[in-house]
């Protein structure tokens, strides 16, 4: 039997937009997608705004009934500690914070994250009951150097080790090709499918079984907008998007996500 894979459409906000701004957007989005989240196991969407307005927008889309999930962006591996400006795992859950971005390649690269270090947050997230999406992805010099299916497939297989079975069916995993983040240069579909299936779901199936690996939702990153979502969702291994720019603005993501459902 096929497994239903309900599609996630996820918008990184990165560093941008203060709590006012933030508000503001997702009271936009509810708004404009009242209709299209209504229906339940259409679509999941969540917004993963920067740590300092987690708790505006938490209380807002409670107060407002909109079915957006809350996200977040990063957190530390230690429950407590001396880690100054670092925040935990368990903070964020009791936000009613469900999705954490884990492993970002901009994290790996401009603040040094090891396999291991995300390896250990993907392991916190889940044990404050929370999904990890684990971010994984090449860059244009390891693409061009054949060196894509080993990069990726090394490290799922890191971010993953030591999970249990059953923790492993509820991961997301996003693949990003770095060269496609905020480029404007987004992978095929072709090639992002090539790297959601062989790479991503295969090493899964190669680490757990295929049964978990059909379980996992995979994401594909990396310049997605309105008009391109719908070829990437047709792909049999993209299971939905981890969006930058184009979810900043409601017009945009209400669009892109109205595309997604429409696909
Ligand atoms: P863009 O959609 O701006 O390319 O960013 C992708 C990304 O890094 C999401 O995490």
């Amino acid at each position: 039997m096929a497994t239903t894979r309900v599609p996630l459409i996820s918008g990184n906000w990165k560093m941008n937009h203060n709590h006012f701004e933030a508000i503001q957007t997702v009271q936009k989005l509810g708004y404009l997608l009242k209709d299209t989240l209504k229906e339940a196991g259409v679509i999941e969407v969540t917004v993963h705004p920067p740590f300092t307005d987690l708790r505006s927008v938490q209380t807002t889309l409670e107060s407002d009934n909109i079915a957006i999930g809350l996200g977040a962006q990063n957190c530390h591996p230690e429950p407590k500690g001396a880690f100054t400006g670092e925040v935990a795992a368990g903070m964020l859950a009791k936000l009613n914070v469900s999705y954490v971005i884990v492993g970002h390649s901009e994290r790996r690269e401009l603040f040094g994250e090891t396999d291991e270090f995300v390896n250990a947050k993907v392991k916190a997230v889940l044990a404050a009951g929370m999904t990890p999406i684990l971010c994984v992805g090449e860059t244009l010099a390891e693409r061009e150097a054949g060196e894509t299916a080993d990069k990726v497939s090394g490290q799922v297989a890191a971010g993953l080790a030591g999970i249990s079975d059953d923790k492993a069916a509820t991961v997301v995993v996003a693949y990003e090709p770095i060269w496609a983040i905020g480029t404007g240069k987004v992978a095929t579909s072709e090639e992002a499918q090539t790297v959601c299936g062989d790479h991503v779901r295969a090493t899964i199936a190669d680490r757990f079984s295929i049964g978990i690996a059909q379980a996992v939702r995979i994401q594909y990153g990396g310049s997605v907008k309105a008009d391109n979502i719908a070829d990437l969702l047709a792909q049999p291994d993209i299971d939905g998007a981890l969006v930058g720019g184009a979810s900043l603005n409601a017009d945009d993501f209400a669009a892109l996500v109205q595309a997604a459902v429409g696909s």
